[in-house]
């Protein structure tokens, strides 16, 4: 994949581009809590926090919460528009966490596995960082298990060039059941809309999506204008919805 460098890119946008309404946060926060045990307080990481979209709600929701974030624009936004008592963001990466050995109940990795360029290195690191049994909640895309938003079909090799972007889900399977992880489960979530189709593709426009990284100057243009024809048939239209995928992981 085109590599997205979030100090140049994306930081100014991030949170308006990718914002989550308080239905849709609450649906992913229902989808970890069936994947983490019942006791609290639980440890959690927040492994490529970006803008804090998830960690002040997984503070609320689970308990204390680390947000490690290699860009330091992202961390920067964070700070201002995402804080909370049980919070703190600290530079860090998948492959290198600021924390100590066993410290942590949960990690989650919210759009930030493919971004991640040593992989093998960044699975011994979730396992130091993570109790026994405990867990990792993947929330990527998989090369073979692809959502399919309503919008990307209107950009020229949109489907794949954004399904490029990831693994195939067996790929990553490997990867950790080989270094001792088991699987917990694998589930697709539905996020509600996220409004209507004439506000996402304002949204779409601010290109917060590593996909249109992955597409040449005419490509984009030809896919915004056939967007735009698609969107302008009804744009109060409610933005349809899809399904993503969330594999959690066992550390063992
Ligand atoms: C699409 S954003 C997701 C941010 C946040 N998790 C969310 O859902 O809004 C991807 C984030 O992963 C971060 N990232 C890049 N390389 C990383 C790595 N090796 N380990 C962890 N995060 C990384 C980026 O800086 C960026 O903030």
């Amino acid at each position: 994949m085109r590599v997205v460098d979030y100090d140049t890119q994306q930081h100014q946008d991030y949170a308006r581009g990718r914002a989550l309404t308080d239905r849709q946060l609450d649906v992913w926060l229902r989808a970890f809590e069936a994947v983490l045990p019942d006791r609290r307080p639980l440890a959690g990481l927040d492994v490529g926090s970006g803008t804090g979209r998830f960690t002040p709600a997984l503070a609320e929701t689970f308990g204390p919460v680390t947000g490690v974030e290699p860009s330091a624009r992202m961390r920067e936004v964070a700070e201002q528009r995402s804080r909370h008592p049980d919070v703190r963001y600290l530079p860090g990466a998948a492959e290198e966490i600021p924390v100590p050995a066993g410290s942590a109940d949960y990690a989650l990795m919210a759009w930030s596995w493919h971004h991640v360029k040593d992989r093998p290195r960044a699975v011994r690191e979730l396992a130091r960082v993570l109790k026994p049994g405990g867990r990792l909640l993947l929330r990527t895309n998989f090369r073979d298990h692809h959502p399919r938003p309503w919008w990307l079909e209107h950009f020229p090799r949109g489907y794949e060039a954004d399904a490029a972007i990831y693994q195939p889900l067996h790929e990553v399977i490997e990867l950790f059941t080989s270094a001792g992880w088991q699987v917990a489960s694998y589930t697709t979530v539905t996020e509600p809309s996220a409004g209507t189709r004439g506000a996402m593709l304002e949204r779409l426009r601010l290109r917060t999506l590593s996909f249109f990284a992955q597409l040449d100057a005419d490509e984009l243009e030809t896919g915004f204008r056939r967007l735009e024809a698609a969107v302008a048939e009804d744009p109060e239209a409610p933005a349809p919805v899809f399904e993503e995928p969330l594999l959690t992981l066992t550390r063992g």
